[in-house]
C-alpha cells in the first residue's frame, strides 16, 4: 500500500514538472512522457507512448546516449518547425553496470534565447552608435586653427561641428572677441555648402536705411543715387553658400521683419524690383547681446529668434577659460615669429599678470597685447614693462597662477619643475661617500659603538670596515 502511494506520488510529481521529461527503456521505447514534454514539443502522448525513438526520430541524440552510455548535458537545439529553442539533458540509467534506459529533460528556452538575440542586436547597435559618436568627437579639419582645450570650449566646438554637417541655422553667442567669427568660418568650411561662398554682413555697422539694399540689392533707378545697372545684395551673393549675419542683435525691428519674410518664403525682391529671387542660403548669425532679454523687451522678434536660433552655440569668455592662456599665447607668439622671424618668450611675471587680468576684450585683446609686447620688447623675453600701460594696475599674485593652472596644465608644470638644473647634480663619488658615511655611523649607533657588531650589521669584512673608517674620517 505504502509503495503504491509512493509510486503515485513520484508519477504525479513528474507530471507536475514544467520541464519536459521523457523516459525510455534500453531499446529507446518511450515508457513515460510528462504533459510538459508533449506541450513543449507539440506531440500527442498517445502517438508516442510505447513507441521507439529510433523509429519516430532516427537522428535523436537520445540514441547516441543509449549507444555510448555517456550523458549529454545542456545541449541546445533549435526546432525550426516549432520555432523553438530547446535545451536538453539526456542521462543514461544503469542497473548493475548495464544500461537500462534513459531519462531526458527538455527545457523550452525560446524566450531566453529571444532575449539573448535581442541583447546581441542591441549590443551591436550600441557598439555602432558608440563608433559613430567617437567619429563626431573628432573635429573637422576646418577647426584645426581654433586654439583651445578648455572643456566647455571644446564642447561648444563639438556642437558647432555637428551643426556644420546639418543645414540648420546656427546662432553663435558670446562676448566681444571670443572667436565667434572664427567658429562661423569653421562651420561653413565643414558644411555641405563649403564650396559656395560665405558672405558676412555686419548688421550693426550699416545704417538701417542702407541695410535693406545691402542685404537684398536694388534695381536701377530704385531711388535717387541708385547705381546704374542696380546692385546685387548679400543674399544673392551668398547663393548656395552661407550668409553670416554678424551682430544680428543690432538689427532694427523693421529689418528683422524683412529678414523673417525672406527666411519664411525663401525668396525676396531687390529694392525697387518686382521679380522674386529664390534663395538657397544657410544662415549663421552671431551676437554678443542678450537676445532672450531683447525678446522679452519686445525689441527682438520672437519668431525671428526661433528661426535663427535653431542651434545656439555659446562661446565662453577668456576669463572662464584661463587654462587656455598659455596655449593661446604660444599660438600668437608663433604667429609673430612667422611675421618677424623673431622668437619671444613670456616671463614668469608677465604670466602672473595675465592670469590675474580679466580679459574683457577676450581673445582679440590677448592677441593685440601679445603683438604689442613683441613690438615693445627689444630682447627675447617679454617683461611687464613691455605690456600696454593699463596692465600696470593688474596685481601679481603667484598663487592665483597655480590655482588656475591646476585645471589643465598642472601636470606639464609639474614635469617642468621636476627637471633639475645642471648645478644640482652632485659628483657620483661624493654622493656615494656621503651615503657610506651615514650608513656606517648609523650601524655604529645601532651597535652601541661595538665595532664587531657594526661590521656584522653592515655585512662587510673587518678589513674593509677599518679601511672605510679611515677613508671617511669617522672617529669612533
Ligand atoms: N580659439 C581661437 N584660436 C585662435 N585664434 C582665435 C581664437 N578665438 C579667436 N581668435 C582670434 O581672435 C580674434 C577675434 O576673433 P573673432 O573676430 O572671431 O571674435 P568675435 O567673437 O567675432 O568678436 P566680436 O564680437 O568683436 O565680433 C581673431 O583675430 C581671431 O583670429
Ligand atoms: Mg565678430
Amino acid at each position: 500500500m505504502e509503495k503504491i502511494n509512493n509510486e503515485y506520488l513520484i508519477h504525479s510529481a513528474l507530471d507536475a514538472i514544467h520541464d519536459g521529461i521523457v523516459i525510455t527503456d534500453e531499446t529507446s521505447r518511450i515508457v513515460y512522457a510528462n504533459p510538459a514534454y508533449t506541450r513543449i514539443l507539440g506531440v500527442r502522448l498517445d502517438k508516442i507512448l510505447n513507441r521507439k525513438v529510433s523509429e519516430i526520430e532516427p537522428t535523436a541524440s537520445l540514441l547516441t546516449v543509449l549507444k555510448t552510455g555517456k550523458p549529454i548535458l545542456q545541449e541546445r537545439t533549435r526546432v525550426d518547425s516549432l520555432n523553438m529553442d530547446i535545451v536538453s539533458t539526456i542521462t543514461p540509467i544503469y542497473k548493475n553496470g548495464e544500461i537500462k534506459g534513459t531519462v531526458a529533460i527538455f527545457k523550452n528556452v525560446t524566450e531566453a534565447m529571444e532575449l539573448t538575440r535581442a541583447l546581441q542586436r542591441m549590443e551591436g547597435l550600441a557598439h555602432y552608435l558608440q563608433e559613430e559618436l567617437e567619429k563626431t568627437k573628432e573635429l573637422p579639419h576646418s577647426f584645426d586653427e581654433i586654439v583651445g582645450r578648455n572643456h566647455n570650449f571644446v564642447e561648444s566646438l563639438t556642437l558647432a561641428a555637428r551643426a556644420a554637417a546639418s543645414d540648420t541655422n546656427v546662432m553663435i553667442r558670446g562676448e566681444n572677441g571670443v572667436g565667434k567669427e572664427v567658429i562661423a568660418k569653421a562651420i561653413h568650411a565643414a558644411s555641405n555648402v563649403c564650396r559656395g561662398p560665405m558672405i558676412r554682413v555686419n548688421c550693426s555697422a550699416i545704417p538701417e536705411n542702407l541695410l535693406e539694399s545691402e542685404l537684398f540689392g536694388y534695381e536701377e533707378g530704385a531711388f535717387t543715387g541708385a547705381r546704374k545697372g542696380g546692385k546685387v545684395g548679400k543674399f544673392e551673393l551668398a547663393q548656395d553658400g552661407t550668409l553670416f549675419l554678424d551682430e544680428v542683435g543690432d538689427m532694427s525691428l523693421l529689418m528683422q521683419s524683412k529678414l523673417l519674410r525672406v527666411i519664411q518664403e525663401k525668396e525676396f525682391e531687390r529694392v525697387g524690383g518686382t521679380r522674386p529671387i529664390k534663395v538657397n542660403v544657410r544662415i549663421i548669425s552671431a551676437t554678443n547681446r542678450n537676445l532672450e532679454q531683447m525678446v522679452r523687451e519686445g525689441i527682438f522678434r520672437e519668431d525671428l529668434y526661433y528661426r535663427l536660433n535653431v542651434v545656439p552655440i555659446f562661446v565662453p569668455p577668456l576669463r572662464e577659460r584661463k587654462d587656455d592662456l598659455l596655449l593661446l599665447i604660444e599660438h600668437f607668439l608663433s604667429q609673430q615669429k612667422e611675421k618677424t622671424g623673431k622668437a619671444y618668450h613670456i616671463s614668469e611675471d608677465v604670466m602672473q599678470i595675465f592670469y590675474n587680468h580679466d580679459w574683457p576684450g577676450n581673445i582679440r585683446e590677448l592677441q593685440n597685447v601679445v603683438e604689442y609686447s613683441t613690438v615693445m620688447c627689444t630682447g627675447e623675453v617679454i617683461q611687464p614693462e613691455h605690456l600696454p600701460p593699463y596692465f600696470s594696475a593688474v596685481k601679481r599674485d603667484p598663487q592665483s597662477v597655480e590655482r588656475i593652472l591646476s585645471a589643465n596644465h598642472q601636470q606639464q608644470e609639474q614635469e617642468d619643475c621636476d627637471i633639475p638644473s645642471p648645478e644640482q647634480v652632485p659628483r657620483l663619488k661624493d654622493r656615494v661617500a656621503e651615503v657610506e658615511r651615514e650608513t656606517i655611523i648609523m650601524a655604529l649607533r645601532a651597535a652601541r659603538y661595538n665595532k664587531t657588531e657594526a661590521m656584522k650589521l653592515l655585512g662587510i669584512s673587518r678589513k674593509s670596515f677599518y679601511r672605510k673608517l679611515k677613508e671617511l674620517d669617522i672617529e669612533t
